[in-house]
């Protein structure tokens, strides 16, 4: 595998974010949820699997609509997390690329914030297309591009001016490769599906001085917090400065209101 080092990377942190991972992005990435089930066409009596459920919100959401579901992520302690908040769901640890299901046993299979984490994302689309059923459907989101998630670019503009990208972390699949609508529709495409279309949604991150995106970003995941780990002290202290500056236009009534959309690309085994 080309990127196994970063796969072993993500594996390790993802074990370790449970709960900061939920404080900071739980409550911004169900808000593109009902989109992706309206994609999925998740209703009652739908089977889906959501892949990389993280928390297992999405899965929770397909049951509110009727539906059944299935969910699978690669952090123990994240299933374990999962369990707790949602007994009523079929939770199971795997990866994405080896799912523990027989071909055609689900209507739909949705990925919600995953596919930019994966290794082999084309790896994991021609395992949800074996599990999907003839004229199931499939979809996934990903961050928008920093410009528009702004979130992510004011950080990383910070990082640039004052620190460094580079520095040491296992080489990886662009962060922000599924933030281009026809790269979606195109890896889509090419893992088989029909009928591939992508498109922007969006997401308002909540947040209350004194924390940030930085705060959410250097806390709550995995990739972007060892990158600002690796900063210098005094290169973070200036990052910070500077995004603490980038968020005044961000500000309504004490509240930050930060636009963190994201890409929605769907299809349909044919
Ligand atoms: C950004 S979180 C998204 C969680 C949830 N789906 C959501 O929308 O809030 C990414 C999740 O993907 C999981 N993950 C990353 N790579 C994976 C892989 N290759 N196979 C299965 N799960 C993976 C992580 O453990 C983490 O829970």
């Amino acid at each position: 595998m080309q990127f196994e080092d970063f796969a072993a990377f993500e594996k390790d942190g993802w074990e370790h974010v449970v709960q900061s991972y939920e404080d900071y992005f739980g409550r911004l990435t169900v808000q593109s949820h009902p989109a992706l089930l309206d994609a999925l066409q998740i209703g009652p009596g739908t089977r889906m699997l959501d892949v990389a459920a993280g928390p297992g919100n999405l899965a929770a959401a397909a049951i509110e609509r009727g539906a059944t579901a299935a969910a699978v992520d690669f952090s123990a302690s994240m299933i374990a997390h999962a369990r707790q908040l949602h007994p009523e769901i079929e939770f199971q640890i795997a990866g994405a690329e080896h799912l523990p299901f027989d071909a055609e046993s689900f209507d739909a299979v949705g990925v919600s914030f995953g596919v930019l984490h994966f290794p082999e994302p084309e790896r994991a689309l021609e395992e949800a297309a074996r599990v999907l059923r003839r004229g199931g459907r499939v979809a996934f989101t990903a961050w928008a591009a920093p410009e528009r998630a702004v979130g992510f670019g004011m950080v990383l503009d910070a990082i640039q001016v004052h620190g460094k990208l580079d520095v040491g972390l296992p080489p990886s699949p662009p962060f922000f490769r599924f933030s281009d609508p026809e790269e979606c529709v195109r890896v889509l495409t090419e893992a088989g599906f029909s009928d591939a279309r992508a498109d922007e949604v969006e997401q308002t991150w909540h947040l209350v001085l004194p924390e940030t995106p930085l705060d959410g970003l250097m806390h709550g995941g995995v990739r972007m917090a060892a990158l600002l780990r690796a900063q210098s002290k005094a290169a973070l202290a200036s990052i910070e400065q500077d995004v603490r500056t980038a968020v005044k236009a961000y500000s309504q009534h004490g509240e930050l209101l930060v636009p963190m959309p994201c890409v929605l690309a769907s299809a349909t085994k044919p």
